[in-house]
């Protein structure tokens, strides 16, 4: 049986896409921001821990989502910005790496780790890709849960980045429980 079933047998649907980021694992992003870029986060809406930390930070946000009738492939913010950073849908995670890297913007997105190996994302990751990856797994609200995270998850996450980080690989421990998460 392969090691990572979970991941294989996991739902790969619409509703799947709807899985939402705690903010302890949007905070380790912040390490590697300097307070006066300027962020556009393409999956969002104003409840999304991507704006509500990075704005606390003293980011400007731009944040746009498909039921604002902004769809990440057609839609650009006509505002000038700098990078690009969200958790995307996973189901479509082929055309928005490949968007990503046409728009020739540094990124930051959250991903399963399998992400890493594909046909279609080789020839972009191939160009250049930087990886933020974490000790544990990250729990997220999915599954129409929006008050608790949802643990026992089936797969790893990292970001995957472009332009970003000051290294190939990075390491961080996630803080889950501690104070600076409930903090922010
Ligand atoms: C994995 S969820 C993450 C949401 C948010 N970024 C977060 O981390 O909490 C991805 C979201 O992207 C939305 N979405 C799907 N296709 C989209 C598109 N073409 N353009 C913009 N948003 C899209 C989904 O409805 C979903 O809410």
């Amino acid at each position: 049986m392969p090691r990572n079933i979970g991941y294989l047998t996991a739902k790969k649907t619409k509703l799947s896409d709807e899985c939402y980021t705690p903010k302890y694992a949007v905070l380790p992003v912040l390490e590697f921001l300097n307070k006066n870029k300027v962020i556009w986060c393409p999956f969002d809406s104003s409840k999304s821990e991507f704006v509500k930390i990075l704005k606390k930070n003293g980011n400007k946000v731009i944040f746009s989502h498909l039921e604002q009738g902004k769809d990440f492939f057609k839609y650009e913010p006509k505002q000038k910005y700098d990078i690009i950073i969200s958790n995307p849908p996973y189901t479509i995670k082929d055309k928005v790496i490949e968007r990503c890297y046409n728009l020739k913007k540094p990124f930051m997105l959250l991903m399963p780790l399998p992400a890493l190996q594909g046909k279609q994302r080789f020839k972009y990751f191939s160009k250049g890709v930087e990886l933020l990856v974490f000790d544990d797994r990250i729990s997220y609200f999915a599954n129409g849960h929006t008050k608790e995270v949802q643990s026992g998850n089936s797969f790893a996450s990292i970001y995957f980045c472009h332009k970003v980080l000051p290294e190939k690989l990075i390491f961080r421990k996630l803080k889950p429980y501690q104070e600076e998460a409930q903090r922010w």
